[in-house]
């Protein structure tokens, strides 16, 4: 008994669709998409058939519409199918697949096999749950592949607004020595719980908890992060970036993304007056990452 409604997801609105279905508390949703074709994506979208009659259902659609325009987009069209029998928990998982990441990752729905051709990548195994971040999206990929070109090896990692974990547990993958996480979303540190389970990680290698910047401080307490990981979005990471400074040791670095090309040169500027140097920008479509040191 349920409407499933099927709408092509441009990549730049993916993370703002995922939230807001969240922030209405749906989160029976899935972003489905081929491996070789990330930018082509697809949501799926659950709803219980006798709570969403039409009028409902055109409502939903019409608060989603605004979340296009600040790209200069228009929601595409999408459409409602009669579901009747569809076990949605079991449907959203046939949508995921392996997604292999940079040269030598793999991200795993955790319900799947390694497949031959992925036998020598590093492999993080996931059940996103609805906790956004399961390397699928530009952002994450960003930060991952600049994880992996650059191996945290032997560091200790602050994991800012982590959702499922996935970059904390790929930065263990690649050789840190432990991951702090945190996320005001508690769903999300259920799920980076949960994942660090199903990576065989102990609580010792990844603590997470609720919290944003006091937490991680507090986690990492007497010492500082080697390197800290942010993928919000811009206006975020400008609200907490005068915190930084106390999260991370002085030759320290931070790898942040969840910002538009377009919000780099704002979001640089105030980072630059907070005394910070930014030493590698990375783009994929719309999105982009920056690495920051101390100047
Ligand atoms: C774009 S997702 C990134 C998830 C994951 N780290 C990744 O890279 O895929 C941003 C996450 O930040 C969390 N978040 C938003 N504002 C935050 C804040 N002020 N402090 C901590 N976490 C925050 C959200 O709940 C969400 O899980």
């Amino acid at each position: 008994m349920w409407w499933r409604l099927t709408l092509p997801c441009p990549p730049e609105l993916e993370e703002s669709l995922v939230w807001k279905l969240t922030d209405l508390g749906l989160h029976r949703h899935a972003v489905q998409h081929a491996p070789e074709t990330p930018d082509r994506k697809t949501l799926l979208v659950w709803l219980p058939k006798p709570e969403w009659p039409e009028p409902q259902r055109r409502e939903l659609i019409a608060s989603l519409q605004p979340l296009a325009e600040p790209f200069g987009l228009s929601l595409p069209d999408g459409h409602w199918d009669d579901v009747a029998d569809e076990d949605w928990s079991l449907s959203w998982k046939q949508h995921w697949q392996a997604d292999p990441v940079g040269a030598g990752l793999l991200i795993l729905p955790a319900w799947l096999e390694v497949q031959p051709e992925h036998a020598d990548r590093l492999v993080i195994k996931m059940d996103p749950g609805s906790a956004f971040g399961t390397g699928s999206h530009p952002t994450t990929r960003l930060c991952l592949e600049a994880l992996e070109q650059s191996p945290p090896l032997g560091s200790l990692v602050a994991d800012l607004g982590c959702g499922s974990g996935v970059l904390g547990l790929a930065a263990l993958g690649l050789g840190a020595e432990s991951v702090v996480a945190a996320d005001t979303d508690s769903l999300a540190v259920r799920a980076t719980a949960d994942n660090r389970g199903l990576n065989d990680r102990s609580e010792a290698e990844l603590q997470v908890a609720l919290g944003s910047v006091e937490t991680l401080s507090e986690l990492l307490a007497p010492r500082r992060a080697d390197l800290l990981l942010c993928n919000i979005l811009a206006p975020v990471i400008e609200a907490l970036s005068p915190g930084f400074e106390g999260l991370l040791q002085p030759d320290g670095r931070a790898l942040l993304s969840g910002l538009l090309v377009d919000q780099a040169p704002r979001l640089k500027e105030v980072l630059g007056g907070l005394g910070w140097l930014v030493t590698v920008e990375a783009a994929q479509g719309r999105w982009g990452l920056l690495e920051i040191r101390r100047r």
